[in-house]
């Protein structure tokens, strides 16, 4: 006898999202969509993979994400891809490519992928939500970006949110930052975590994110970005600051918010949940990247962007207890098809209700009544219209309210031609 084959399941770090929590994904993704498109969005779809360039030139080669995370394969053809471990570089990549018109302002939703160590909030495909506006350097369109995200949260539902921003200083004032903290880094080497004291030199900015408290004690004892800004740094970032003081959203200054990729210029934000744990509180994050279209091959192209990861929102609104946001809608359907005739009449009535707006279901496979009937149950919906052989022969239907508790008026007898009126009228009946 032939074994049977191995029960196959999802990859590791990977999950299936199933009907009974993909509504809550619907809610996000429609209410992030709808939201988007106020601020003047577009949305923008790019390949899944991209050449490893892209993202290797984007978020840059000694990344961690780079380094570690990336998933690079060789395709059939020879060429060196990868799956996309954020939206930007990608976004950014189309922008160069398509030469749309200033400002640019795409909208996005995608998988990314990253080869993490796999634990609660960190996945290795996780989804974002995110935006993009490239062709203007205006602070105020930081300020526009950063509030499409505070006000997506808010409308969500999210309450125990704080924005935590800094900014990373253009090339220049960066570059002398980098200079002096290199010197830093140097004179405490030996105290630097065990990773970082091999890696430190070819990206010492990353030693600013590592959260292991050897790095955090030298850098809280080193250089500050803050101290480093030339003058125009830091008009930007107080026209970014005040500007989203003017609208009303709270912001608090961390100057060590460097973030993972090396394409950061000027403004960095983080959005982090105060319901979630520590290492996987940041629900989104975003910034400037000044530079990066021309690291890309493009001309010189300033650009701005968040990203906000779904399943941390999920988290932070069940760890927030918003229960609104999941019963939010009544998603059962209206109408459950019963059909004891062999099916064809459930394909026909189906088909019509569902002309007519209706969310309607049925049953297959030729069930008993019995059997069909606690499908309808299970369904949700409000009424069920039932046909057999005795009203399919004299053209009735008997239409049932499933929510009724009066069992005297619970059914009756309506013409077939009077369906449509008939269950919209049994519907409303239902409501009231
Ligand atoms: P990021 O901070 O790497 O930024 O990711 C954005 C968000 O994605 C994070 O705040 C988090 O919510 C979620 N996320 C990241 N990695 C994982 C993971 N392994 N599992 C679950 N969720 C995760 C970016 O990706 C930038 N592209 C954001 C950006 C847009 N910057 C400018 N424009």
């Amino acid at each position: 006898m032939s074994e049977q084959p191995k029960q196959l399941v999802a990859p590791t770090g990977t999950h299936d999202v199933l009907p009974d929590s993909s509504r809550a994904w619907e809610r996000l993704i429609g209410t992030f969509s709808d939201m988007a498109h106020q601020w003047g969005f577009g949305l923008v779809l790019t390949p899944m993979f991209e050449d490893v360039a892209v993202f290797n030139r984007g978020i840059g080669e000694e990344s961690d994400v780079a380094r570690k995370e990336m998933y690079v394969f060789e395709d059939r053809g020879g060429r060196t891809l990868a799956l996309r471990p954020e939206g930007t570089a990608s976004i950014v990549r189309a922008f160069v490519q398509h030469h749309p018109t200033t400002p640019w302002k795409a909208w996005y939703v995608t998988p990314a992928f990253r080869y993490e160590r796999p634990q609660a909030g960190r996945y290795r495909q996780h989804h974002q939500l995110g935006v993009e506006v490239l062709g203007t350097s205006d602070p105020l369109v930081d300020v526009e970006v950063i509030s499409l995200a505070w006000r997506f949260y808010e409308a969500i539902g999210l309450r125990r949110i704080r924005l935590l921003i800094n900014s990373m200083g253009h090339e220049e004032c960066r570059g002398e930052f980098v200079v002096s903290l290199r010197r830093h880094l140097t004179d405490h080497e030996l105290q630097l975590c065990e990773e970082h004291q091999k890696v430190w030199s070819s990206n010492p900015l990353r030693v600013i994110d590592c959260k292991k408290q050897e790095c955090r004690s030298v850098v809280d004892a080193g250089p500050s970005i803050a101290d480093a800004l030339c003058s125009e740094c830091v008009t930007h970032f107080s026209a970014v600051s005040e500007g989203l003081t003017a609208i009303g959203v709270p912001w608090e200054r961390n100057v060590k918010l460097v973030r993972g990729f090396d394409y950061y210029t000027r403004t960095t934000f983080e959005f982090v949940s105060d319901a979630l744990d520590g290492a996987q509180n940041a629900v989104g994050g975003g910034g400037r990247y000044d530079r990066l279209a021309e690291d890309l091959g493009g001309s010189p192209t300033a650009g701005v962007g968040f990203g906000s990861g779904i399943e941390r929102l999920l988290l932070a609104l069940q760890a927030e207890d918003v229960a609104h946001f999941e019963v939010l809608r009544d998603d059962s359907i209206d109408v459950f098809v019963v059909d004891t005739t062999g099916g064809q009449e459930a394909l026909q009535l189906s088909d019509l209700l569902r002309r007519n707006g209706f969310a309607v279901d049925r049953a297959f496979d030729s069930r008993s009544m019995k059997s069909q009937l606690k499908a309808a149950d299970r369904s949700g919906a409000r009424v069920a219209i039932l046909v057999g052989p005795q009203e399919l022969e004299v053209g009735t239907i008997t239409i049932r309210d499933l929510r009724a508790i009066d069992e005297s008026n619970r059914q009756r007898v309506i013409s077939r031609i009077d369906v449509v009126d008939a269950v919209r009228e049994a519907i409303e009946t239902s409501l009231n």
